[in-house]
């Protein structure tokens, strides 16, 4: 007997999935549309990507990430804990990192229009709030403790800001 998903409305979300893949061949412009316009100022942060690859590439990881979340639950947790780590490498907050997933929501709301049934809404109401709990659970990185503070003062005192020994 297969193993139950690790999240019990797993159907609902695999069925609104299911019929945004039918209504909207590549829901890439759609979501990133969305995202900048509640969020203008990550646009800039995708510089890179001139032909929308890197776009693509990110939706499609995020939307395999889902998928594993709710069903097998084999890597997603731990992707999207590392993943919220790397983007706070490029100084996207974890805050914005998990708005990610709601843009999708929202994209996918629109799409279906009045198929968006209320047992979907629930879903995905549930599964986001429970990225969230996952999300928050991930050590932060972006935090200076005070007492690094005062090792980096005492660092900086041996060595001076460029690092460069006093001795030598
Ligand atoms: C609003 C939230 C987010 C922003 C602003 C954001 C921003 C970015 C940016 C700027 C890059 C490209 C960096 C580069 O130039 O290489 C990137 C790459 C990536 N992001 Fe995000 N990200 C967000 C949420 C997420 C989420 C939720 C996931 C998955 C759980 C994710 C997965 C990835 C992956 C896998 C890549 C690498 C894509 C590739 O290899 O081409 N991102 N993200």
């Amino acid at each position: 007997m297969s193993k139950a998903p690790a999240f019990p409305r797993a159907e609902q979300i695999e069925a609104s999935l299911e019929l945004l893949a039918e209504r909207c061949e590549d829901p890439t412009p759609l979501v990133y549309a969305r995202l900048f316009e509640r969020l203008p100022e990550m646009r800039a942060y995708f510089w890179r990507d001139s032909n929308d690859a890197i776009k693509g590439e990110m939706l499609a990881r995020t939307f395999a990430a889902i998928l594993d979340f709710i069903g097998e639950r084999r890597y997603a947790g731990h992707m999207i804990g590392t993943e919220m780590v790397t983007h706070e490498g490029y100084d996207v907050p974890r805050e914005i990192f998990t708005t990610f997933f709601k843009v999708i929501a929202e994209t996918t709301e629109v799409v279906l229009g009045s198929d968006w049934s209320s047992d979907f809404a629930t879903a995905w109401r549930e599964m986001l709030a429970e990225i969230d709990r996952y999300a928050a659970a991930v050590p932060r990185t972006d935090v200076v403790s005070p007492a690094f503070d005062s090792i980096k003062a005492q660092m900086q005192e041996r060595y001076g800001a460029g690092g460069q020994s006093a001795t030598t």
